[in-house]
């Protein structure tokens, strides 16, 4: 294979892990993950064979969201270690040939930000619109200011923050602790570029953008109308795509990342795919790829007030449904990022397999099959690859996420649901799932810590940890490794086409329990062929496929042996054809 045949580009081809640092590795015995925790582990990280490592946020913080609330974007957090231990974690990446994203949290800053500590300071000082200010709209008849909107911040009652000193409200859509930029100030952007130039001229080698499709804020700041008629946890997906995030994100391409060889990813809640194109379209100039939040959505409350939180089971057909619209709609002019889990969402065996002791190993095997067959960037985060599960915490206390405690009194405080319900509610969905520490071995706080960890283990690590994957040649570990090399080692992975695939028995549409797609080569794999199937049930099943022209060999399964037509339960395999 030549390159000038590829139909892909490079920053197209990596597989991507990410590590949430405050929970990876300790060194220090502080019981909280650190950059030398990090590069410890990089040897793992290399045997696993991933590209590129995003880094969740390591810049000093007062860590109120832990790290996503910046107050000082070309420091190290101090618990996480210094420049030079960053320095050295990314000399040592590169030297194993894997490449590093930051994590760049640019919407909003801490409060405590020496930016915000300035502009709250007087109505005149140069730094006043660098943030987002407004009078109130009036005075309640107890004479309390009345804000400009009625938008719900993520982690937060109201979106407006009084500052009785200077008399206005501040904007910030999470904590009262994250107040937003004012991107409409040229000055600010102009300070965001220099920031990214300052890590680039570093050498790190792209940008995961936080939130990055809520900079531009509507002028009118209209009521959320949901919020309105009573209900929903917080109006993000409302303050979305305002009118000129695309004139910022192009500007933001022209100033800095044109001038880089980067891979950029957005995050970018409340998108559809025709917001989609317009972030990631090759021809546009933006972002090269984002994360989408249709299919997190999948298995969000029926009831809109109670948003995400919920414990019942996800349905098949949508999660396919909502897949195969990104991969069609973007296929050939943008490009996806794929993903089953992160730092915000609950574990994903635990949510879209099945985590007993008899399936977890091999469903988690089946998602990962699933989501590395598909066209896009897959994304790996930390302990998935060894299928680390959900947890139940007895006490709300035991949970550190500002997201859960703000939710529960919102939602508890409101009567909307009970305390009971809620803790099942924060055990499916809460984000401190994917936050317990990185489950090492068997010893003491599972090798993460000689400390006290800062948030509670799972308490499976003693069945689930890496050292007991790495001596098992049976263990999910070592099916993503495969999956990794296959990637690797058949462009058709990258560039093949996709398209929903009906069985003879039932069609894709209404099948509840297996999912199956084809991959189609094009360009110099024009004759190669993909058949990707997957059983998401507990039960044994016949499906048959209309085959793809061509031998047929059998590239990766979760089981010993083929058995046809019958899928055996959480069974996913794929198979290669090549025409002659
Ligand atoms: C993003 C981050 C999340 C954070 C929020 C505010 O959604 O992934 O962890 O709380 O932005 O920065
Ligand atoms: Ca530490």
């Amino acid at each position: 294979m030549t390159e000038t045949t590829r139909t892909t580009a490079w920053w197209q081809e990596p597989v991507v892990y990410q590590i949430y640092p405050r929970s990876f590795q300790d060194s220090n015995g502080d019981g909280i993950g650190d950059l030398p925790g990090i590069t410890s582990r990089l040897p793992y990280l290399a045997k696993l064979g991933v590209d590129v490592i995003w880094l969740s946020p390591i810049y000093a913080s007062p860590n109120d969201d832990n790290g996503y609330d910046i107050s000082d974007y070309r420091a190290i957090m101090p618990e996480f270690g210094t420049m030079d231990d960053f320095d050295t974690l990314l000399a040592k990446a590169h030297e194993l040939g894997i490449k590093i994203m930051m994590d760049l949290v640019v919407n909003h800053t801490s409060d405590e930000h020496d930016w915000f500590v300035q502009a709250k300071s007087s109505r005149d000082n140069p730094y006043r619109d660098y943030y987002i200010w407004k009078d109130p709209v009036g005075y309640t008849q107890e004479g309390q200011p009345i804000p400009p909107n009625n938008w719900v911040a993520a982690f937060s009652p109201s979106a407006w923050e009084w500052e009785p000193e200077t008399q206005q409200f501040y904007l910030h859509l999470f904590s009262v602790k994250q107040p937003d930029l004012n991107w409409d100030n040229p000055t600010v952007r102009q300070e965001v570029y220099d920031l990214m130039r300052f890590w680039l001229d570093k050498g790190v080698d792209g940008f995961r953008m936080d939130v990055i499709n809520l900079i531009s804020k509507d002028p009118a700041y209209p009521d959320d109308p949901q919020v309105a008629a009573g209900g929903g946890t917080d109006s993000i997906f409302f303050a979305a795509n305002g009118p000129r995030v695309h004139d910022y994100l192009a500007e933001m391409n022209r100033e800095v990342l044109a001038h880089y060889p980067v891979i950029t990813v957005g995050e970018t809640p409340g998108v559809t795919t025709t917001d989609g194109l317009l972030y990631t379209g090759f021809d546009r100039g933006e972002l090269q790829t984002l994360f989408q939040f249709e299919h997190m959505g999948v298995d969000a409350n029926p009831n809109p007030a109670l948003g995400k939180w919920n414990d019942q089971p996800f349905d098949l057909r949508d999660l396919k449904r909502i897949l195969s619209k990104w991969q069609l709609d973007l296929a050939g002019k943008g490009w996806n990022a794929n993903y089953w889990n992160n730092h915000d969402q609950p574990r994903a065996v635990s949510r879209f397999g099945n985590d007993s002791a008899e399936y977890r190993v091999i469903s988690a095997k089946m998602l990962g099959t699933v989501l590395h067959g598909l066209p896009g960037t897959p994304y790996i985060y930390q302990g998935e690859e060894l299928g680390m599960t959900n947890v139940f915490f007895e006490q709300l206390e035991d949970y550190n996420d500002l997201e859960i405690h703000d939710h529960y009194a919102k939602l508890v405080g409101s009567g909307a649901v009970d305390h009971d319900t809620m803790m099942r509610y924060i055990s499916a969905s809460g984000r401190d799932n994917a936050r317990t520490p990185m489950q090492w071995s068997d010893q003491e706080q599972a090798g993460f810590t000689t400390g006290t960890p800062w948030l509670a283990l799972n308490p499976r690590y003693p069945e689930i940890n890496a050292e007991a994957a790495l001596a098992d040649p049976n263990s999910v570990f070592y099916h993503y490794q495969k999956l990794i090399t296959l990637r690797h080692e058949h462009p058709i992975m990258v560039e093949g086409d996709y398209q929903l695939l009906d069985s003879a028995q039932v069609s894709a549409e209404e099948d509840a329990q297996v999912y199956a797609y084809l991959r189609t080569g094009r360009g110099h794999t024009a004759g190669q062929a993909l058949l990707v199937v997957a059983n998401f049930s507990d039960q044994q099943l016949e499906r048959s496929f209309q085959e793809p022209a061509g031998s047929r060999s059998l590239l990766i399964s979760n089981y010993p042996d083929d058995a046809g037509d019958t899928l055996r339960p959480y069974e996913a395999k794929i198979y290669l054809y090549q025409a002659s």
